[in-house]
């Protein structure tokens, strides 16, 4: 679903100003469970409350906005999903939320760790991961990202073009190491929530086709470099996935392609990795399975296939990312102006302008993600408004949540939380007009700890030698 129009974002949907999945609510003040970290509720004073810690007490301390991270609410996500598919990896996408205390967390947790660049793989060495417990992924990884990997010793390589094998291989040449690697396969799945199209996605730019035999080709080739071990295939079909229809396929494709290698080889390659992008909820509409649901469907799916290929089940890994720090981060935000526009028939809807926006969440602008909002402050008094909480950027589209029912006297002063902010809003953030990002906050038992501090204009302009 994409609210766009042609004329650009400023012409947005005017005629229907809320969306049918969203409903008034009885209670404006309730929190809907399924959106907020485990600590975070609302104290009898009326005020959202995240592990101990106030949002105002969070905002005194931390300034606003604030990106908040509830420390337990993430270990407990990080140990579901390990102790859900426990005899397979997990490994925890670093690009959806990294910081070196992140890092840290998750190697506590037993995970492994997904990088996708040197700076990522930098921010988990310097976090203490051990190096054979992450995987370096990237289309185009550079002479450096790769150097860093091999110097580092990294577990898993996962390859994505035959430039790149060309590379690696020169690489290891010239240092004398042995790249353990996997090959990107593109599946011609591609899953985003409840969909699933099994053809026709193969227009795009990671991993080798299966469909088209460069993935073979690319097993066979590197598993005949002196300078590479072969450990397996990976393939990622999408994001915001709530089923395991989309890996049903990808898992009876890469197996199949596995049963190829095989007969081509006479050789078992040892691993499959099935990727990431389990969902989570942004929205009451959103109703993701458990780990150990997905955990059982995978299980099951895998060992089936299997059967059918007469295939040993290899060792499976997957990559969670935002099903493991989404949910536990939430935005806090400061109300400066609130606004409302008549839409024209007896419609209007109430413009709520807060002090961030689409430099430090992005999502809703690039590809119209939902989220959620709450008064976070206090209780608010009067009815539910139907809102839009914008931020303060110089665009039109600086949406950061399109449709919600506030309190009626929400005002200047008031704050703002966003959850499930935790995925891909720090990771993504920008300086767009020049505005510092955001500080990341751990809250854990009514203790605050910073995980990273906030930019300060003298950050931006160190960057511009004419400052
Ligand atoms: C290869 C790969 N693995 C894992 C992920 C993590 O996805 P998510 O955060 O939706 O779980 C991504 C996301 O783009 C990805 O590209």
């Amino acid at each position: 679903m994409t609210h766009m129009h042609v004329a650009g974002s400023i012409h947005a949907d005017a005629t229907s100003p809320a969306p049918l999945w969203l409903t008034r609510p009885d209670d404006v003040n309730a929190l809907t469970e399924q959106l907020w970290s485990k600590n975070a509720s609302r104290n009898a004073e009326g005020e959202l409350e995240i592990a101990g810690r106030t949002a105002a007490s969070i905002v005194a301390e931390a300034g606003s906005p604030v990106y908040v991270i509830d420390e337990d609410d993430f270990r407990t996500r990080a140990r579901q999903w390990r102790d859900a598919f426990e005899g397979w990896d997990v490994y925890y996408a670093g690009k959806s939320f990294l910081c070196t205390t992140v890092a840290r967390w998750i190697a506590e947790e037993g995970l492994g760790l997904d990088v996708c660049t040197g700076g990522e793989l930098a921010v988990a060495l310097r976090g203490g991961v051990n190096p054979a417990r992450i995987g370096l992924h990237g289309n185009n990884k550079s002479a450096d990202e790769l150097r860093a990997a091999l110097h580092a010793g990294v577990g898993r390589i996962i390859v994505d073009s035959s430039n790149e094998i060309t590379r690696l291989e020169q690489l290891c040449a010239e240092s004398g190491t042995v790249a353990e690697v996997m090959i990107r396969v593109t599946t011609g799945v591609e899953a985003h929530t409840h969909e699933y199209i099994a053809t026709a996605h193969e227009d795009q730019k990671f991993g080798f086709s299966i469909n088209g035999g460069a993935a073979l080709v690319a097993m066979v080739r590197s598993h005949h470099s002196p300078h590479l071990v072969l450990k397996g295939i990976h393939s990622h079909i999408g994001s915001q996935i709530f089923d395991t229809n989309g890996f049903e396929v990808a898992a009876r494709r890469t197996l199949k392609l596995l049963a190829q290698f095989r007969e081509a080889t006479g050789v078992t390659l040892p691993e499959l990795d099935l990727g990431g992008g389990f969902g989570i909820s942004y929205i009451k509409e959103d109703t993701p399975a458990t780990p150990a649901e997905l955990a059982d469907g995978l299980r099951s799916i895998v060992e089936h296939e299997c059967r059918g290929f007469g295939l040993a089940v290899p060792r499976i890994s997957i990559e969670p990312g935002r099903a493991i720090c989404g949910p536990s981060g939430t935005a806090i935000y400061t109300v400066g102006t609130v606004k409302t526009v008549e839409l024209g028939g007896g419609q209007s809807r109430r413009y709520v302008a807060v002090d961030g926006g689409m430099s430090d969440n992005i999502r809703p602008a690039l590809y119209a993600a939902e989220y959620s909002a709450a008064l976070a402050n206090r209780a608010g008094d009067g009815g539910p408004v139907l809102s839009r909480v914008v931020g303060k950027h110089c665009e039109g589209g600086d949406i950061l949540v399109r449709d919600e029912f506030l309190p009626d006297d929400i005002g200047p002063g008031d704050l703002i939380a966003v959850p499930a902010a935790g995925a891909y809003s720090r990771s993504m953030a920008s300086n767009y007009n020049h505005v510092p990002r955001p500080p990341v906050v751990a809250v854990s038992n009514g203790r605050l700890s910073t995980l990273l501090r906030r930019e300060t204009l003298d950050d931006l302009l160190a960057l511009d030698p004419g400052a």
